[in-house]
C-alpha cells in the first residue's frame, strides 16, 4: 500500500465509523424523534472539543453469526471534551448498533474513560440509549456490566457523575446511573426499569405500559429515581450543562466562581412579606430562596418529587450553594419518608463536592400515621439527620418560622455542626406546637374549668407567647442572630465568606455506617 493508500484507508474507516449501524438505522432512529449518539455529543460539548478514544473498537463475539456482523465503535462513541472550557469524560451509546447493547468491548471502553476520568480529576457523562446485555454475548456482557458498576461505586465522592437517560435503560443496567450523582430523563423517549410491562404481567398480572412502569414522570413524581425530567433531548443537555457549572471538577476542588458586582443596596424588601400573619397559612419556600439567591440562579433538582421539601443549587454573590428548604406549601412542609432520603442524598452530594449548605427551615415536626412509622421514618428520617451531622462544608442555617421537635434538631441545627443560625423574628423554635403542648402539659387545668375551650385558648396563648418564638434559642446561643428578612441575602454573604476556608475534619475511620 502506498503511503497515500494508507491515508485513504484511514479516512475510509473514519466515515465509516460515524455511520454506527448504517444510514437505514439512524434514518430509523430520527423517526423516532431521536438524535444520535455523536449529535447529543454535539450538543453536549463546546464545539470542536470533542477527542473520540476507541473509534475502531469491535467486538470480539463469534456465535449468532456475530462474527460477521462489525460495526467500527461497536455501540457507544466514548472521549473527552469540554463544557464551558471545563473537561469532561461522555460516553454515548448508540443505539443504531445492536441497539446500544452492551457487548465486552462496548464495556472496555466505558471503564476506560472512567479510569481516565478518575485519574484526571473530571466528571464522566453518560448518555443511554440501550437495549441492556448484549444478548448474544452472555456473561462477558453481564461482567462488563459489573466492571461499570464497580467504577461507579469508586468513583463516587471522587467525581461528579451524571446520567442522561435517552431511550430504553432496563434490567441491571439501571444500577449504573442509580449510583450516579444525578439521573435525567428525556420524556415520552426513555424508559427505566429493572423488569419491563411483559415480566410485570406474567409475575404481578398488572398490565402497564413502559412509559407508565418507568418514564420520565413516573421516575420524577413517584419513584425519585430521577431528578430531572426533561421535555426533550435538547432540554435534558442544555440541564446536564447548567448543572456543571454549579459543581466543582471532582472533590479536591471548589465550584467555579461567576463575576458578581456588588450592588450598592443587597437588602431584598419582598423577604418581609412572604410570611402570612397567621402561622398555619402555608407560603411557598420557593420564593424565600428566589429572594435570597442571585437572580434566576437557582436550579431545583427532584422538582416533582417529596415536594414538601425542595433542593436545588444556585448561586450567592456568584459563589455556588446547595440549597435544603423546607416548604411549607406541600404537606405544610412537615418531614416524611421520602422528604427525609430526598434531602439527605442532596446534602451528601454537596459535601462530597465542596458545596456549602444553606438550609431554610419552616417545619412542623415529623409526619405521624403507620404508614410513616411501618416503612420505616425512624431509618429514613436518621439517613437526614446523618447527612447533616457528618457535612464538613460550610453550614448556615435560616429558620423562618417553625423548627418543632426532633425536625429542629435534624434541620442543620447548631446541635449537629452547623455553623451559622439564624432565624427571623418569626421563629417559633420549641418541642411542640402551642395547642398540642398546652393539651398535655395544662390538661387537668383545662379539664377543671369552667369553660374548658376558653382555659386552652389562655393556655396556648401563654405558651405561644413563652415558647412560639426564637429568643429563647438566641438566649441560649442555639441561635447566633435574629435577623430582619429583608437583610437575609447580606447577612448570609457575609456568613459564607467568613466559612470560605472552613476546614473540618471527622474522626479517623474506615468509613461510617449511615442508617441505609
Ligand atoms: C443484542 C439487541 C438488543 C440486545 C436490541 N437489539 N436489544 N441486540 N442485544 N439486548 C438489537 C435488535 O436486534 C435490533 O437489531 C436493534 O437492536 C434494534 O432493536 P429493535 O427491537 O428493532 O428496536 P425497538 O423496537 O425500538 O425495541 C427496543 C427494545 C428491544 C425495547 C430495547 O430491542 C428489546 O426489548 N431488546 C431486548 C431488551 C432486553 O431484554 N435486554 C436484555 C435485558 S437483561 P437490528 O439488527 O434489527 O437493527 C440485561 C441484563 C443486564 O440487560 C444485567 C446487568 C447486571
Amino acid at each position: 500500500m502506498t503511503t497515500q493508500e494508507k491515508i485513504d484507508l484511514l479516512k475510509q474507516k473514519n466515515e465509516e465509523a460515524l455511520l454506527g449501524g448504517g444510514q437505514k438505522r439512524i434514518d430509523k432512529h430520527h423517526s423516532q424523534g431521536k438524535l444520535t449518539a455523536r449529535e447529543r455529543l454535539e450538543l453536549l460539548l463546546d464545539k470542536g472539543s470533542f477527542q473520540e478514544v476507541g473509534k475502531f473498537v469491535v467486538h470480539r463475539a463469534k456465535n449468532f453469526g456475530l462474527d460477521k456482523q462489525k460495526f467500527l465503535g461497536d455501540g457507544v462513541v466514548t472521549g473527552y471534551g469540554t463544557i464551558e472550557g471545563r473537561l469532561v469524560y461522555v460516553f454515548s451509546q448508540d443505539f443504531t448498533v445492536f441497539g446500544g447493547s452492551l457487548s465486552e468491548t462496548h464495556a472496555e471502553k466505558i471503564v476506560k474513560i472512567m479510569d481516565l476520568a478518575m485519574k484526571n480529576g473530571a466528571p464522566v457523562i453518560g448518555l443511554n440509549d440501550s437495549g441492556g446485555a448484549r444478548i448474544q454475548e452472555g456473561v462477558v456482557s453481564l461482567g462488563g456490566y459489573a466492571d461499570i458498576f464497580y467504577r461507579n461505586t469508586l468513583a463516587s465522592g471522587v467525581v461528579p457523575q451524571l446520567s442522561a437517560i435517552m431511550g430504553p435503560c432496563a434490567g441491571g443496567a439501571v444500577y449504573s446511573p442509580a449510583i450516579t450523582d444525578f439521573i435525567f430523563m428525556v420524556e415520552d423517549t426513555s424508559y427505566m426499569f429493572v423488569t419491563g410491562p411483559n415480566v410485570v404481567k406474567t409475575v404481578t398480572q398488572e398490565t402497564v405500559t413502559s412509559e407508565e412502569l418507568g418514564g420520565a414522570s413516573a421516575h420524577s413524581t413517584k419513584s425519585g429515581v430521577t431528578h430531572f425530567s426533561c421535555s426533550n433531548e435538547v432540554d435534558c443537555i442544555n440541564k446536564l450543562r447548567q448543572l456543571l457549572s454549579y459543581i466543582p471538577q471532582n472533590c479536591e476542588e471548589d465550584a467555579p466562581v461567576y463575576a458578581y458586582e456588588m450592588q450598592a443596596d443587597e437588602t431584598r424588601p419582598d423577604l418581609d412579606k412572604i410570611l402570612p400573619d397567621n402561622p398555619n397559612q402555608p407560603y411557598d419556600m420557593r420564593e424565600v430562596v428566589e429572594g435570597i439567591v442571585d437572580q434566576g440562579s437557582f436550579l431545583e433538582v427532584h422538582k416533582n418529587y417529596a415536594e414538601n421539601i425542595i433542593v436545588g443549587f444556585a448561586r450567592l454573590g456568584g459563589r455556588s450553594i446547595g440549597i435544603v428548604g423546607n416548604n411549607p406549601a406541600s404537606l405544610a412542609g412537615v418531614l416524611d419518608i421520602d422528604s427525609s432520603v430526598k434531602a439527605a442524598r442532596f446534602v451528601r452530594f454537596c459535601d462530597s463536592f465542596n458545596v456549602p449548605l444553606l438550609v431554610l427551615v419552616d417545619v412542623p415536626g415529623f409526619l405521624p400515621g403507620t404508614d410513616q412509622e411501618w416503612n420505616g421514618i425512624i431509618t429514613n428520617g436518621a439517613k437526614l439527620l446523618y447527612a447533616f451531622s457528618e457535612a464538613t462544608v460550610p453550614r448556615v442555617t435560616v429558620i423562618t418560622r417553625k423548627a418543632y421537635g426532633g425536625a429542629y434538631d435534624v434541620m442543620n441545627s447548631k446541635h449537629i455542626g452547623a455553623d451559622v443560625n439564624y432565624s427571623w423574628p418569626t421563629g417559633e423554635i420549641a418541642v411542640m406546637g402551642a395547642k398540642g403542648a398546652s393539651e398535655i402539659i395544662f390538661k387537668k387545668e383545662i379539664a377543671a374549668a369552667e369553660d374548658p375551650a376558653k382555659k386552652l385558648d389562655e393556655k396556648v396563648d401563654e405558651y405561644t407567647e413563652k415558647f412560639a418564638n426564637p429568643f429563647i434559642a438566641a438566649g441560649r446561643g442555639f441561635i447566633d442572630e435574629v435577623i430582619l428578612p429583608h437583610n437575609t441575602r447580606i447577612k448570609l454573604m457575609a456568613s459564607f465568606k467568613m466559612l470560605e476556608n472552613k476546614v473540618d475534619n471527622l474522626p479517623k475511620k474506615k468509613h461510617g455506617n449511615i442508617p441505609l
